[in-house]
């Protein structure tokens, strides 16, 4: 529960990348020897895909609430159960990294976020191109492959799952795989980063094209996650909805590019540091059109949060989601405090209003549930979101770091409710 209209101003620091982890601790299962990562955000995405790989025999070893050593030289099989997998998208990067080190991988197909069609046709095409015949038996992805082999794989859309996922299992791969038209997300570097730390080589990561020479073994070693781009982008957002003044610490200022340069068109002031930023605003906000595109393009991560921002902007908005076919499903929620926001396909109008109306509202998704945070935030009077569940997945401590900053919001323990708390 929100009581809206608080001004949040003050630091805050944020976790590392949902994102990155997701994706850094199943490629722990291609290496023999410990893995050290450091700065793993404490959110329940990364729970699940632990309990994964212990499920599968992995030993990991939580050495404080953000650190974790993996050791996954004992693997006791290649099936990952549904129950767990079905629970988050990022699951599919078993299927890349169990292929890779063991040439098999059973792995039920993904859940996560509903915002349309999910399809891993370019995954499967990858693993293929390297050798691997991919089925689906009760409704079981299955891929095995005799030996691995290097390709040379052009993606006919720029995918990130897809192209981490190429890459994990072309590090154990014989030759040199060489992914065209690679998607360049600081993830995707992230995960490059981390398996070239760990003995693997790659190279191109952040650019379209990304050259992976198979090795033999890799050995381990020590890895820091980057910050989280959408996190820390969230918090900017919620600092230019409150008219306030925060410094976001521990980001990486160039990963936020596209975010900045749309706050600042909407007249909000923000300052790059080395490793900060601190976005502060005065006067009202102004209208702006928004694209989301692939990185560098302005993530459709952040798309619901600055289509919350725009609905209390002055003047007409037209927001164009061009990554998914459906992600504009949060908007009827946001209706219910004011905002008005007409939406055709992958594209919505928002006509700003003056101010937006405390109301019960639900998180339909993991962003959408941030975007209706900031909602209350911005709102007159007391906004109460159901369906915490979703932001859990992927926020750490969204309303501690929220109420450090002078945010009036707490999370009440009814489990039947599951709201955020009680407020006043
Ligand atoms: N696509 C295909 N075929 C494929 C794979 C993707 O057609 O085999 C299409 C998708 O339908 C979509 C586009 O390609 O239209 C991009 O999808 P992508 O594969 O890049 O998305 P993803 O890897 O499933 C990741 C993030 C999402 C984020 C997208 C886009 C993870 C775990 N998830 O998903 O993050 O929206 O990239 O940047 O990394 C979130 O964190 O809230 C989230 C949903």
């Amino acid at each position: 529960m929100i009581m809206g209209g608080k001004r949040l101003s003050g630091e805050v620091t944020i976790s590392g990348a949902k994102n990155a982890a997701v994706a850094v601790i199943p490629a722990a299962l291609l290496v023999e020897g410990t893995c050290r990562i450091e700065n793993v955000p404490a959110i329940k995405d990364v729970d699940v895909i632990v309990d994964i790989l212990r499920c599968l025999g992995a030993r990991v070893k939580y050495i404080d609430g953000h650190c974790l050593e993996i050791n996954c030289e004992k693997i006791n099989g290649f099936s990952a159960p549904y129950e767990m997998t079905r629970k988050m998208r990022a699951s599919y990067y078993l299927l890349g990294a169990l292929l890779g080190r063991f040439h098999h991988a059973e792995v039920p197909p993904p859940g996560g976020c509903n915002f349309g069609t999910r399809p891993i046709d370019m995954h499967i095409k990858g693993f293929e191109a390297l050798g691997a015949k991919v089925g689906i038996d009760k409704g079981v992805i299955e891929a095995h492959a005799v030996k691995l082999r290097a390709a040379q794989i052009y993606m006919d859309v720029a995918s990130v799952g897809a192209t981490i996922n190429i890459m994990l299992a072309a590090t154990r791969a014989e030759g040199t795989t060489i992914i065209e038209n690679a998607s360049k997300e600081p993830h995707v570097v992230d995960v490059a980063n981390f398996l070239s730390a760990m003995g693997a080589n790659v190279r191109g990561a952040g650019t379209d094209t990304i050259k992976i020479n198979g090795v033999e073994k890799m050995g381990g070693g020590t890895y820091t996650i980057i910050p989280d781009q959408i996190e820390a982008g969230t918090f900017m957002i919620a600092a230019a909805a409150t008219a306030g003044d925060v410094l976001v610490k521990n980001v990486i200022p160039k990963h936020l590019e596209s975010l900045t340069a749309k706050l600042v068109e909407m007249n909000t002031s923000v300052e790059e540091y080395g490793d900060s930023i601190r976005v502060s605003r005065d006067g009202p906000l102004r209208k702006a059109n928004v694209k989301t595109l692939p990185y560098p393009g302005f993530p459709t991560d952040l798309q619901p949060q600055i289509v919350t921002l725009l609905s209390a902007a002055r003047g007409t908005s037209v927001i164009t989601e061009s990554v998914w076919d459906n992600r504009f499903q949060y908007v009827d929620e946001l209706r219910r405090l004011g905002a008005k926001i007409s939406v055709d396909g992958k594209l919505a109008v928002i006509e700003g209003v003056e101010t937006l109306s405390g109301a019960p509202v639900k998180a339909t998704d993991l962003r959408a549930g941030a975007s209706m945070v900031i909602a209350g935030l911005m709102a007159r009077g007391v906004t109460e979101i159901r369906e915490l569940r979703h932001i859990d997945r992927g926020y750490e401590d969204l309303e501690a770091k929220l109420r450090a900053l002078g945010a009036q919001i707490a999370r009440r323990g009814d489990s039947e409710i599951k709201s955020i708390g009680e407020v006043v």
